[in-house]
């Protein structure tokens, strides 16, 4: 793999500032934004009021604790309009989570927050190791979900020559990466793992093609994962993430040089760490829930917005920003199985240990009497696929859950292509424990 470390002339300046002037940004930048918020959102109003707090009470970074927090339900209970901060006529763009209940999440951005958005994905592109004439093949979906058009924007911000193909189609998707030679794709992990089935297919290896380096994000994947990839495509494979409702992708993302976890754009983002069961912040280092508070967003501020991911702040590396460590699972996705705490990527991590497994799985919870069942439906590869070898993989992969995760489960090895697909965010939690 070359070596894609960017120059640091290439750099913006805050990027690799002091911390005391990073703060000093954050701070006058924080006061500003919740004053907008307060100004102009009713919503924001009515929740400081409530609280009896009020933007003359923030003076240094730490009074940000004062304020309330804002959940996802806030915005479900404004739908769809209800918390912007600008007149709806001043928005430039929608997009829309669409949750696995009920209504979608609506965000909108005015002109200003799109160039915001696109800058901070384009510093995400340059950090994985993409340059001004690479061909970048962005297969996030595009739409109403942010991770189309946000990369989109970025990589032509950068300079890049975008191929917008957009999900699914998955056969095109090699035939004109074969055609186009991207240097760059960007795709949900487990969307990938898709195209390196379908280059195998075609017969071709997936180590000539000319790829250099994959930003991977939208859901959580695991340092094993990571090497799966890196191996199979001999690229660099990097991290990106980002939520719709404090913008979209591009909140934070690896350096190619550290693949040490991911540097948040904190001139934009204002993180904390909390614990999620009593709200109280923690000191960096501490696993807990991460929160964000946006600084510069016009058309929809956020204060203190509860993100559900779980994850530790670290001190910067490549950057004097400071960097999360990769997510280990949002709360709402953790399996509680006896009293232990289970997460899809766990598991991720033992399969990617076991011999003759593929690493595409989904995880299955059904009741047997009062008991919790976890399930493991995972696939077996071409070369081991007869019944002796599936019998010793699926041995194996159980073994490593109960010792590694704590937990027993119950292994189901497919044929290979078995287990559902994601052209996009995979969903690896399936709950039939009612009905
Ligand atoms: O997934 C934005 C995005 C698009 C990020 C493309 C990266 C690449 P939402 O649909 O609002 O937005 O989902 C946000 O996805 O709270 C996390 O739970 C999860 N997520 C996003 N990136 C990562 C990541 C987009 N790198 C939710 N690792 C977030 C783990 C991630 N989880």
């Amino acid at each position: 793999m070359n070596d894609l470390t960017p120059d640091r002339t290439m750099l913006d300046p805050i990027e690799i500032a002091s911390r005391d002037e990073i703060a000093g940004l954050q701070r006058d930048r924080m006061a500003w934004s919740l004053r907008h918020a307060y100004d102009n959102s009713p919503f924001y109003r009515q929740r400081f009021d409530d609280h009896g707090v009020h933007p003359d009470d923030f003076h240094e970074l730490s009074d940000l604790a004062k304020f309330p927090f804002t959940v996802k339900k806030d915005l479900r209970d404004t739908y769809p309009f209800g918390m912007f901060a600008v007149p709806r006529t001043d928005l430039v763009r929608i997009h829309a989570s669409s949750g696995t209940t009920g209504k979608p999440t609506v965000v909108g951005y005015t002109r200003d927050d799109i160039d915001m958005w696109a800058n901070c994905m384009a510093r995400s592109i340059r950090a994985s190791g993409g340059r001004p004439g690479d061909i970048c093949h962005i297969a996030y979906g595009y739409g109403l979900f942010t991770g189309g058009l946000g990369a989109h924007y970025g990589a032509e911000r950068l300079g890049c020559t975008v191929v917008p193909i957009s999900g699914g189609m998955t056969e095109r998707q090699v035939t004109l990466m074969q055609d186009f030679r991207p240097e760059i794709i960007m795709v949900t992990p487990s969307y990938m793992l898709s195209i390196l089935d379908e280059f195998r297919r075609q017969g071709i290896d997936p180590r000539d093609s000319s790829l250099k380096v994959g930003i991977f994000g939208a859901e959580p994947w695991t340092n094993a994962m990571r090497s799966e990839i890196e191996q199979a495509f001999d690229m660099h494979a990097v991290d990106i993430y980002g939520l719709s409702e404090i913008m979209g992708p591009g909140v934070a993302n690896e350096c190619v040089e550290t693949k040490d976890g991911l540097h948040i754009w904190e001139d934009h983002f204002y993180p904390e760490i909390i614990d999620p069961e009593t709200g109280e912040v923690l000191p960096d280092g501490e696993l807990g829930e991460l929160v964000f508070t946006t600084l510069t967003k016009q058309g929809l501020p956020m204060v203190r917005y509860r993100t559900r991911d779980l994850t530790r702040l670290l001190p910067g590396t490549a950057r004097t920003m400071r960097r999360m460590e990769k997510v280990t699972g949002r709360s709402d996705d953790m399996i509680i199985l006896r009293g232990v705490n289970v997460f899809p990527t766990q598991i991720e991590e033992q399969i990617l240990k076991c011999e003759g497994l593929a690493p595409h799985f989904q995880i299955e919870l059904t009741r047997k009497g009062r008991m919790d069942v976890m399930s493991v439906h995972v696939e077996c590869v071409e070369a081991h696929a007869d019944p002796s070898a599936r019998d010793a993989s699926a041995k194996s992969l159980a073994h490593h859950v109960k010792s590694v995760v704590g937990v027993s489960s119950v292994v189901v090895v497919h044929d290979p292509g078995g287990v559902a697909r994601s052209e996009g965010k995979a969903k690896r939690v399936v709950d039939n424990r009612d009905g």
